[in-house]
Parts: C-alpha cells; structure tokens; sequence
C-alpha cells in the first residue's frame, strides 16, 4: 500500500565519493520502497571544487550548487542534511545543521574523535533533529541474519568475536597521500576510517565494548601529495612531492564486551588495516558462541557461514546464500544468487533515515551510536599511546543489539 506523499528537501555536502552515493540512493527509495510514498526532492549540492558542484547539477540532478555549505543548511526548502565532508569538517557541520533545525545523515567516522563526536551528539539532542550514520555494513542481509542468530541465542552464550578489517587502499606505497592521512584533516587513520566501522558492527551484532587495549603501526611514513578535490585515496601517484603520513596504517585491539551485550562476559579481538595486500575490502565479522559460530566477509557479501551444533551429521559450516528470507534483501532481488552490492546497503541506509525523518520506525543508526564507536577508537588510540587497557561506558540511546 502507497501511503500519502511525502516529499523531502535534500541537501548534500561534499561531492566525493560518499556524496555521489547518497544522492543516489536519495533517488533510488522510491523505486526501492514504493509504499512508504517518501520522495527526496535533490535541492542544492555543495563542494569547494568547482567541477563537483557541475557534476551534482548535472548528472546528479540537483537543481542549485554552492561552494558554501552554509547555504545548504540556510536553503528553506532543504529538510534534511548529507554531511559527505572530509572528517574534520563534521564536528562543524554537524552542529550547525542541528542548529539550523536541519536532519543530517553524516558518513562515519562523526569528526576527529570522541570529543568532537560528542559536540554533534549533543547539539543534535537539543535540536531533536533525527541523525543517521554512514555504518552501511550494518544493512547486509546476511549481518541481519547473522546479528537475528546472536539475538535468538542460536550460537549459545557467545564466547569471543573477532573482527578485521583489512583494505588495500593504501597498500602501493605510492599511494596518495589524501586528506585521510593528515592529522588536521582526518584525526586518526585507519582506526577513524575502518577500525570504526570494526566497532560499530561488533557493537550491532554483539553489544557494547566495555574495555579495551590496542596497538597501532605506521607502515609507509611518505606519501606523494593528492590536492582536495581531486582523485580518489585510491589514487597512485609516481614521482609526485612528497608529504609525511601523520596517522597510523595498522590497528589491532583486545575487547572485553560489557554486562549489557548479547555476548554478556565476551571478549574478542578487532584489527584494521589500509595497507594490506590481497584483502581488498576484507571486512570480516566471526561471532563464537558455546553451540555454534558464524562467519561473514563483505568481500562475499551475500554469503554467511554458519556451523550450529557438534557431533552431528553436518559438522561444519553451512554457506547460507543472503535471500528475499534475510533483512531488505526482497527489495533488490527476487532469488538467492542475484548478489546484492554495496550501493544497495546505501539505498537501505537512505529509506532507514528517511523513514525515521517522517515519523515511522526509528531503525537508523544514530549519533550516540557514533558516539559510542568514536568513544571505543578515542580509547584504542590512548591505549595505543600509554600501553593500558581502557575502560568505556554505555551511552545512553545507541542501537547496538537492540533487539
Ligand atoms: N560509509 C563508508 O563506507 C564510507 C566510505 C568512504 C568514505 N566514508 C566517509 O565519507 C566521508 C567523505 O569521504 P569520501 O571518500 O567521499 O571523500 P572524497 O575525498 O571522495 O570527497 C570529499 C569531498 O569533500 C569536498 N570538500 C572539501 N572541503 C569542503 C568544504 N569546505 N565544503 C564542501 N565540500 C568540501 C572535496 O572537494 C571532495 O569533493 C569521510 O568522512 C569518510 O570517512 C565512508
């Protein structure tokens, strides 16, 4: 059933890679989720670099551009906010669109750290205004599946979990050196940019992380420069100049989870990297319980290895394909096989938000989520530096393996 229409201003800051994507999965909830009769209007798209303000106008279909991001949470038509910017930009934005009354879904990591995250947090609590965060590897089918089998107790009291997530992005030592390897500009490395994403999906699936002790390593300490606005961290460039790497490559921790968590008394381990070769988004979930463990890699997205039981005819484990039976699979393909991508897990994240903005389930991820990962990666890089385990506290209104 189509309910009323309900049609939604949408403003974009920053046009790189993740604001490519929002603005398409914006476009694509109609056609995905018909009956919740929600449709985002592309308003004004914002980008200090020229060429991805045409580029918004243009193929993206916004009707207005800026090299002024003020003007999009100034823009009267404009109800909700993509923050697609550079980490150190979030804090800032982020409050000012809270300010302006404005919804925002913004990309992970929420700004340079727990305190910056925590500015947004609590500015957007005084706005009342609905957030939602860029932890797409949440809405695979097979995560949903994997997090319903904790949830159920399928696994029986789980024991440990291990997460790695391993890129190679920046594995050519001629990398670029973009604005994710300067201080000012992304905070930390690889734990801002992969180890978050670690700690969110051990937090959905699992529960909250209550302790931890971490280690860090800086594999390449050169890079050749990479403008802003340009390219993509992906990006070799040879004989370019130099720049120092100010954050580090290589993440490993040790977690305790907490009283609260699904893996009450659990422990596990969460490791990342940006230099690996061979993984190239080798973002990998394991969940071990006293009657059973699962196994899920982003690389095989649409597969989770589940072994329940011991002793039994079928010892070892099963390749579950994703299927119309797991999360929003149904919405993107009628039969197992017919893989979903990762654009896909955007349109989810898009309809979770927009849904939330107009009053329906409230099945996003939100700001005290962030707040709650960026606590955990504030608390990595401060064991890293000191040696000794830390310790964290629940907050208050995160999702994490809310049934
Ligand atoms: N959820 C995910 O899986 C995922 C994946 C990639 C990136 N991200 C996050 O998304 C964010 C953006 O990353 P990206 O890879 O899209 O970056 P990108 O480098 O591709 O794009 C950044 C854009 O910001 C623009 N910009 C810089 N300063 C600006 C300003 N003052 N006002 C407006 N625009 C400005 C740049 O010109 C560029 O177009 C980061 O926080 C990153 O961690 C999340």
């Amino acid at each position: 059933m189509i309910t009323t229409s309900r049609s939604i201003g949408v403003g974009l800051i920053s046009v790189g890679w993740m604001g490519k994507l929002h603005a398409r999965a914006y476009s694509n909830v109609p056609y995905v989720y018909p009956e919740l009769g929600i449709e985002p209007r592309l308003v004004i798209a914002a980008d200090t670099e020229p060429s991805r303000i045409d580029f918004a106008r243009n193929v993206l279909g916004f009707a207005e551009g800026t090299t002024d991001y003020r003007d999009v949470l100034a823009h009267p038509d404009v109800d909700v906010v993509s923050i697609c910017a550079p980490n150190f930009l979030h804090a800032e934005i982020g409050i000012a669109a809270a300010k302006a009354g404005k919804h925002f879904w913004i990309e992970k990591p929420v700004g340079r750290g727990f305190e910056e995250t925590n500015a947004v947090r609590e500015a957007a609590a005084a706005a009342g205004v609905v957030t939602s965060i860029g932890y797409n590897y949440r809405h695979a089918p097979a995560v949903e599946h994997a997090r319903r089998l904790v949830a159920e107790g399928a696994l029986g009291r789980i024991t440990n979990v291990r997460a790695a997530f391993f890129s190679g992005y920046a594995s050519e030592p001629n990398g670029a050196l973009s604005w994710r390897f300067d201080r000012k500009l992304a905070g930390t490395g690889v734990l801002a940019d992969l180890f978050s994403h670690a700690a969110d999906l051990c937090q959905y699936v699992v529960g909250p992380v209550a302790e931890i002790t971490a280690l860090t390593n800086t594999v390449y300490t050169q890079r050749p420069k990479l403008p802003m606005g340009t390219g993509t961290h992906f990006a070799v460039i040879e004989d370019g100049e130099m720049g120092d790497v100010e954050n580090e490559d290589y993440a490993a921790a040790i977690v305790r989870f907490g009283p609260s968590a699904r893996g009450a008394g659990a422990v596990g381990t969460l490791e990342a990297s940006r230099v690996a070769v061979g993984p190239e988004c080798g973002y990998q979930i394991e969940v071990y319980g006293t009657e059973g463990s699962l196994k899920w890699d982003f690389e095989r997205m649409n597969e989770l290895k589940v072994c329940l039981g011991r002793n039994n005819d079928e010892q070892g484990y099963t390749t579950v394909n994703a299927s119309p039976r797991h999360g929003d699979y149904a919405r993107f393909q009628p039969g197992p096989g017919n893989s979903m991508g990762f654009d896909d897990l955007k349109v989810i994240e898009a309809k979770k938000f927009l849904l939330a903005v107009a009053g329906g389930e409230q099945a996003n991820s939100n700001i005290n989520d962030a707040a709650s990962a960026a606590a955990i990666v504030s608390a990595a890089e401060t064991s890293a530096e000191t040696g000794q385990w830390q310790k964290l506290e629940d907050l208050d209104g995160t999702t994490a393996a809310r049934a």
